[in-house]
């Protein structure tokens, strides 16, 4: 598909620089359309293990990465995030940074770091776009002279997919962060200060809504969140903490431990719904490996009265009684085979949420990846 939205489905950690990574040898550019420094997004190959912050996850195979107007962009940070790249043997040649991305600065981060609600990664996301939208902001052309390192990659990022979309190159817009975590569309308050969500991408790097040919969503096997707000399948018990440590819960950004639990199909019904999901990738469905038992959160409950919307209001999200379906678990996951078990959780996520699931990693190098 030519256009395709990679987005992630939850709180954002689904895993989705792995997925692009994988989509990615298929594609000629990959751009990301909004965030900055707050995401984290790992990749492995054999045995280098990438963790990237602002520049998009298709740099690791050698593709043209760009990075959109919705972005708030580190200049600093950008700079070390290039040359770590540079020294580990990555191509950092083909760059695009769009003149019009909105800067971050130390003031930006200074108010930032001062956050104690929302638990926000302390990057100046939430401050330098508070800038931009009262049009006071600095954009990255502003200052190019003052950074040269990346005065070279500025350019009208919009102008250059949409003339590689003309040419029938294959684009993946990187989604960050995710669904729940969308300024609009998320948890009030608890949430970033960028549209998350596929519509976002338009926005983030200029391009016309009829230009998307698909949008590929992002599922963890289970949730995790990290920060505060509403989070209805929480687990405050052993089984929490038996993901948290089976999936290496601990932030990418922060290194703060995520908050970990069960699936929930409201929410992700509500995600499919508000990104116009049409296809699912299913990712760390290893971790719950050796599991006896595998619940998923099926419907809410209020008043004893089933909620089939996912509640807007942050407030109804916390007093909602959750219904659980149980599965049983799985031993192991091997040579890419699923075993019985696992193929019934997917199959039954897949029907509830009417979309097909067209890949499961089992792990997070590129060979960990099967195609259903
Ligand atoms: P901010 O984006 O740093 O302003 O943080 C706002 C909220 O989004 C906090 O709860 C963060 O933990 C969360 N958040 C921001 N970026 C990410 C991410 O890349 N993954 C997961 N959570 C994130
Ligand atoms: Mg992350």
């Amino acid at each position: 598909m030519p256009c395709t939205v990679v987005v992630g489905m939850q709180f954002g950690d689904e895993g989705k620089g792995k997925i692009i990574d994988f989509l990615a040898k298929n594609v000629d550019i990959v751009a990301r359309y909004q965030g900055g420094s707050n995401a984290g997004h790992t990749v492995v190959t054999g045995d280098k293990t990438f963790k990237l912050h602002q520049i998009p996850s298709g740099i690791i195979s050698g593709k043209e990465v760009m990075l959109g107007n919705g972005m708030v962009i580190d200049p600093v940070e950008l700079i070390q995030e290039i040359e770590q790249l540079r020294s580990a043997g990555i191509k950092t040649d083909k760059i695009a940074i769009s003149e019009s991305a909105h800067v971050v600065t130390e003031k930006h981060k200074e108010f930032d770091a001062k956050d104690t609600k929302i638990g926000t990664t302390r990057r100046g996301i939430g401050p330098a776009y508070t800038d931009k939208v009262a049009r006071q902001g600095i954009r990255i052309k502003d200052i190019a002279d003052n950074y040269p390192e990346i005065k070279k990659y500025i350019g009208n990022v919009s102008f250059k997919i949409n003339k590689a979309l003309d040419e029938g190159k294959n684009v993946i817009l990187e989604g960050a962060q995710g669904t729940l975590l969308d300024v609009d569309h998320g948890t009030y308050p608890f949430v970033t200060s960028s549209n998350t969500i596929a519509g976002g991408a338009c926005v983030g790097v200029g391009i016309g809504p009829k230009r998307i040919d698909k949008v590929i969503g992002v599922v963890k096997a289970y949730t995790t969140r990290v920060g505060g707000g509403p989070f209805p399948t929480e687990l405050n018990d052993e089984m929490g903490e038996k993901i948290r440590q089976n999936g290496n819960e601990f932030g990418t950004t922060t290194g703060r431990p995520r908050r970990c639990g069960w699936l929930d199909l409201v929410m992700l019904k509500y995600a499919v719904m508000v990104n116009g999901v049409d296809e699912i990738m299913i990712t760390k469905l290893d971790v719950l490996n050796g599991f006896n038992e595998i619940k998923v959160c099926v419907s809410y409950e209020v008043d004893g009265e089933e909620i089939t919307e996912f509640p807007s209001d942050i407030k109804e999200l916390e007093v909602v009684k959750l219904v659980y379906q149980s599965f049983k678990g799985w031993k192991n996951i091997e040579n890419k085979n699923l075993p019985q078990e696992a193929k019934d959780y997917i199959d039954f996520i897949s029907k509830e949420l009417k979309t097909p699931i067209a890949l499961v990693s089992v792990g997070p190098d590129r060979e960990h990846t099967i195609l259903l």
